[in-house]
């Protein structure tokens, strides 16, 4: 079992990561003070096939467990379900000394972490991902939210969870498809970090392939990198650095979700914002040639090239224009150093985005 801590004062979590290590979860739940009553919710993928085993873990060390199943999806990600969320809590007379446990992906970690957030003005979070995703990205750092028909995470709130237990097992019955989306978040941390570019240039294809022990390392070294920029920057107020670095592949990314009508998994949506991005880098001017084909080539080789003639260029240029003039775009411009600028021109993101849609 690993542990990488997030430290922040009197919110200081830890993030355990392990293999087969779900009988430990009963044991960190007493140290570490959460409530014996506590709600289980997670979705109906999930539930169908790892629900029983927590469960029966919990209740057999005395916990009173309430399970709420959602339907899976990022269209469950909103205040509809929320509130359905809530209901529920309040027909099990949960109280507010109890606490909520996130059993699922990103989607059931964001919603659920929502839930916490709110329900009798916020009750404890435990979040245990079940995708390579969450365990890599979404798990960590207190950023909860739902989306709005006008905009995706556009009601949420930050509320840490009491600690992270990422066990890699759940990760052997994920769809491939979901591999490719956690891929999509790691691969912006070789920008970040220069020995998990090397890492992912050797052990690439191991992760495509769901190897744990292979697994269990990346999300480690994500995870670190994660927590430091989260002890710096716990809210994403820095405008030049901090967290905000996390967005890298994301001011496309988002675009291509949102247009997508979420067709586009999160991450595949992060997958081709990567690759965009650093063309948009190289347009610009902005990234140094030699850096830049190091991660053209490991781009390259994610076995993820979907067809999204669907969506209209014209709106995504406006879009990431738009993002690019507002909040600014995050890019890659030497080994370890990211840039934010406003200062990408619409031209540039229309000349790019030839070589994606036609
Ligand atoms: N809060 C954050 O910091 C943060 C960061 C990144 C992404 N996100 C959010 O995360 C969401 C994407 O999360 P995701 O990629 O995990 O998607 P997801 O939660 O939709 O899960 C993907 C699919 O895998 C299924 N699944 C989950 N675990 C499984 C398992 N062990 N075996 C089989 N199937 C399983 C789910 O039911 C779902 O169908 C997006 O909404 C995104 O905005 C949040
Ligand atoms: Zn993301």
């Amino acid at each position: 079992v690993r542990k990488v801590t997030v430290n922040l004062g009197e919110r200081t979590y830890p993030v355990i990561i392990g293999r087969e290590i779900l009988s430990n979860i009963p044991e960190i739940c007493l140290e570490l003070n959460i409530p014996k009553r506590v709600a289980i919710i997670t979705d109906k993928h999930v539930a169908g096939i790892h629900l029983t085993s927590i469960k029966n873990s919990l209740r057999h060390h005395g916990f009173t467990v309430t399970e709420i199943i959602i339907s899976p999806g990022e269209r469950q990600k909103s205040l509809t379900t929320t509130n359905r969320i809530v209901t529920q809590l309040l027909e099990a007379r949960l109280p507010r000394n109890s606490a909520i446990i996130s059993f699922g992906g990103g989607v059931v970690g964001d919603i659920a972490g929502f839930t916490a957030a709110i329900y009798r003005r916020g009750i404890m979070l435990v979040q245990v991902p079940t995708t390579l995703l969450g365990q890599v990205e979404s798990s960590i750092g207190g950023k909860t939210a739902v989306n709005h028909p006008l905009s995706k995470n556009a009601v949420g709130a930050f509320h840490q969870p009491r600690f992270v237990f990422s066990d890699v097992a759940f990760l052997s019955t994920l769809p491939k498809r979901e591999i490719i989306c956690g891929l999509g978040e790691i691969l912006k941390y070789s920008m970040l970090q220069e020995s998990i570019l090397t890492f992912l240039e050797s052990h690439l294809d191991e992760i495509l392939l769901g190897n744990p022990e292979i697994l269990e390392d990346i999300i480690c070294r994500c995870n670190s990198v994660k927590a430091a920029l989260i002890e710096e920057d716990e809210k994403e107020t820095n405008p030049s650095g901090g967290r905000a670095v996390l967005n890298l592949g994301h001011s496309v990314g988002h675009a291509l979700e949102d247009l997508s009508k979420y067709k586009l998994h999160h991450g595949e949506a992060v997958v081709i914002g990567l690759r965009w991005e650093l063309e948009i880098a190289r347009a610009a001017g902005i990234i140094d040639e030699h850096i830049y084909k190091q991660y053209a080539s490991l781009l390259n080789r994610v076995p993820y090239h979907p067809d999204i003639s669907y969506i209209k260029r014209e709106a995504v240029i406006k879009k990431v224009a738009a993002h690019a003039a507002g909040a600014g775009m995050v890019l890659p411009k030497g080994m370890e150093e990211i840039v934010i600028t406003k200062e990408i021109s619409p031209k540039i993101i229309r000349s790019v985005s030839a070589k994606f849609i036609r």
